[in-house]
């Protein structure tokens, strides 16, 4: 039987639900995090992640960042040794518009000598705490229960299309491209790796240990039972919406605003990447 992969990366579950969802309705299908991965090829001797023979499908779902993929996720398809006759699928998890990361993740595969054959964006959740005066949350509901219906039947049509190997690319409406452009400028121009310093774990923080424990990048580790930071940061923002103290704010930006991840996605699961 033919194999599917799909390769996913999840700050705050919901690009995880989406991936456990579409192995669910594809035969053969198996997931595989992305940041595990990553690891993987570097510590063993830096080779490259490969792809077996069996694997005739390959698909990557992962949320959308600053209209681009995340870095890892471009790092890690960057390495990636994909046969050229391997059928690639993405589905982008995106809180508003998805800028160019379909665009981009063209880019990358094209100069492995691969395409992208069927790519389209899922709009859930702006998980993206620090971004907005207002609070995002109060938009999508905290269970994010308005979207759900849409949310499973797109899911359930993308599996349909995938399983028909069929070619199509959700490219980016020209209007809506122009009013991110000036939205994003200066984020877009912006390398948040490494900048934590406005994180910081509040007097209610129990010294569980769950920010640490499901951060990908290992960004924080615990002292003295709370988090201190690493420099490292990449801004998944899992931890601060993970917490279920809500210890965690950056700067003042984040106070008040309602804390989300997917319902359905544990910190179990997130600790599996
Ligand atoms: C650092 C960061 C940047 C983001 N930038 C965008 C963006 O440019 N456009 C967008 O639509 N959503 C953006 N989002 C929202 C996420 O793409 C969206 O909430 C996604 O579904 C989260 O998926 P996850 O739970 O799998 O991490 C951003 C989220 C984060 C954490
Ligand atoms: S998850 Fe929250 S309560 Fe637990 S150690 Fe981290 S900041 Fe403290």
């Amino acid at each position: 039987m033919s194999k599917t992969i799909i390769y996913y990366f999840s700050g705050t579950g919901n690009s995880r639900f989406v991936a456990e969802r579409l192995k669910d309705r594809i035969t053969g299908a198996i997931i595989k995090p992305i940041v595990e991965n990553a690891r993987k090829s570097t510590i063993e001797n830096a080779q490259k992640s490969t792809i077996d023979n069996a694997t005739k499908s390959i698909g990557f779902t992962f949320p959308c960042h600053f209209g681009d993929m995340p870095y890892i996720v471009k790092d890690f398809i960057g390495q990636l040794e994909i046969p050229a006759d391997t059928y690639i699928f993405a589905v982008v998890t995106r809180g508003g518009g998805k800028g160019d990361t379909l665009l981009n993740l063209q880019e990358v595969l094209s100069k492995k000598g691969c395409r992208l054959h069927y790519g389209v964006s899922m709009r859930m959740q702006m998980t993206y705490l620090p971004a907005f005066y207002y609070n995002m949350m109060f938009l999508h509901g905290r269970s994010g229960s308005r979207n759900t219906q849409k949310v499973n039947d797109k899911i359930e049509r993308i599996s349909l299309y995938v399983k028909e190997k069929r070619e199509f690319i959700e490219w980016r409406n020209p209007i809506e491209a122009k009013f991110e452009k000036v939205l994003n400028h200066r984020l877009l121009n912006f390398d948040l790796r490494g900048l934590d310093s406005e994180f910081s774990a509040g007097e209610n923080c129990s010294g569980c240990g769950i920010c640490a424990d499901i951060c990908p990048v290992k960004s924080s580790t615990l002292s003295d039972g709370k988090p201190v930071w690493q420099h490292n940061c990449t801004h998944f923002m899992g931890r601060i919406n993970y917490c279920s103290r809500e210890a965690i704010e950056y700067g003042g930006r984040t106070a008040g605003k309602r804390r989300y991840h997917h319902p359905q996605v544990t910190v179990k699961m997130m600790k599996e990447q």
